[in-house]
């Protein structure tokens, strides 16, 4: 779901997904397929996904928790035993928090933005996602791989559509249909096989 919602996004803002390109290109080796070791060197494909993931949040509700004593949230009187859900959405929306919160903006991650509990994809503490570097590391190789191996573009002149539908992991409303053709470095890298 975040691939594609992040491809949707680069292909709405191709600016975006030539910078990443580039990026790759450069400090990812023109002549071998992406590997995991790569990755620390590719910042800008990492706020792809930053960014990406705080637009469209696979989890928009963190799964429920409940106060094991009785405390403070937000300033509210909360009693133990009370079922605590996050609306992880609207913090990573909320103009409070966000200078023009629905557009997507890769440099807002370029300067500390994104950290802080106004950006919590996997949730935090001590029942934060423990998948997170790994669902990272995969979102990473995959996304830099489509992007390294296959020009893509915009099946028509319109914006991908961006609705929500509803369901567990937020999907799109349309399922993503775009264009895609294989680069040189595909065909090297088949040829040497
Ligand atoms: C983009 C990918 C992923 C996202 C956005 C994500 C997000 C989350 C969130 C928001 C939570 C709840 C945290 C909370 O309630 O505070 C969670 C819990 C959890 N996630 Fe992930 N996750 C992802 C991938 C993964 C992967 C790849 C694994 C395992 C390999 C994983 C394993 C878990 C487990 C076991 C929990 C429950 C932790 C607990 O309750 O103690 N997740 N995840």
């Amino acid at each position: 779901m975040t691939l594609e919602w992040a491809m949707s996004l680069l292909l709405n803002n191709p600016e975006a997904l030539n910078k990443v390109r580039v990026e790759i290109d450069a400090y990812a080796g023109k002549d071998k397929i992406l590997e995991e070791s790569d990755l620390p060197n590719l910042p800008y494909l990492q706020n792809v996904i930053n960014e990406t993931l705080r637009l469209f949040p696979p989890t928009a509700l963190t799964v429920p928790h409940e106060s094991s004593s009785e405390c403070k949230v937000g300033g509210f009187d909360v009693p133990c035993g009370t079922m605590l859900l996050v609306n992880t959405w609207a913090i990573h929306r909320d103009p409070k928090y966000w200078e023009d919160p629905d557009k997507f903006r890769l440099e807002r991650f370029e300067n500390g933005d994104g950290e802080g509990f106004k950006f919590i994809p996997f949730g935090f503490g001590r029942r934060g996602c423990p998948g997170t570097r790994m669902a990272m590391r995969m979102v990473g190789l995959t996304l830099g791989s489509l992007i390294k191996c296959f020009e893509w573009r915009r099946i028509s002149t319109e914006k991908i559509e961006l609705s929500e539908g509803p369901g567990i992991a937020v999907p799109k409303v349309e399922p993503l249909e775009a264009l895609y053709r294989p680069r040189e470095l595909l065909h090297s890298v088949i040829a040497g096989l």
